[in-house]
């Protein structure tokens, strides 16, 4: 593991290079995903389940998660390409789940695209199983999709 990696808590001034590490690790999202739009909607809702790493003051990974008084839920894992490899993805996801376990959330969900299967060895290496679920989904008002 990179010696000088923080894990620590977002902060304001972070937005800028959270987005540009989103446009990097997930180049395939869809245009109504808008990274400033989830920022400021996670700001609202548990942002202190909101994690950056840094390395030597550059912004390297995010991980966020939510917990709604019966599971958790983890969303936007991403790592910079060039820091891939070297356990900031694990290091993370161990935050996040420190995060949960100390509010009292008994279980972790996330989802993977179809299209993203190889991120699902990463999450096997850390403890998570294939569940045999049927993944279901509404749009509400809020979202720019449903207008
Ligand atoms: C998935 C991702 C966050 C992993 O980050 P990372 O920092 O490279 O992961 P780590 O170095 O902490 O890896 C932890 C373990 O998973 C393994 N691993 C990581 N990526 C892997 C991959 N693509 N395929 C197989 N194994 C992988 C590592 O080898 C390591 O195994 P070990 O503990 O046995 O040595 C990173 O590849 C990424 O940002 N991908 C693009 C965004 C994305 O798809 N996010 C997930 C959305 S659901």
């Amino acid at each position: 593991m990179l010696e000088d990696l923080q894990i620590r808590p977002y902060l304001e001034k972070d937005k800028q290079g959270v987005v540009a590490l989103w446009r990097e690790a997930f180049p395939n999202s869809p245009p109504w995903n808008i990274p400033e739009d989830h920022i400021e909607r996670k700001l609202k809702v548990q942002r202190e389940l909101f994690f950056i790493a840094e390395v030597t003051g550059k912004i390297v990974g995010t991980a966020m998660a939510g917990y709604d008084g019966h599971r958790g839920w983890v969303y936007s894992v991403a790592v910079s390409q060039k820091y891939r490899k070297q356990g900031i993805g694990k290091a993370l996801m161990e935050r996040v789940e420190r995060g949960l376990i100390d509010i009292g959330c008994p279980k972790l969900n996330l989802q993977v695209r179809a299209s993203n299967n190889e991120v699902v060895e990463f999450y096997k290496r850390l403890g998570y199983g294939v569940e045999d679920r049927v993944s279901m989904g509404k749009l509400l008002p809020g979202d720019k999709r449903s207008n």
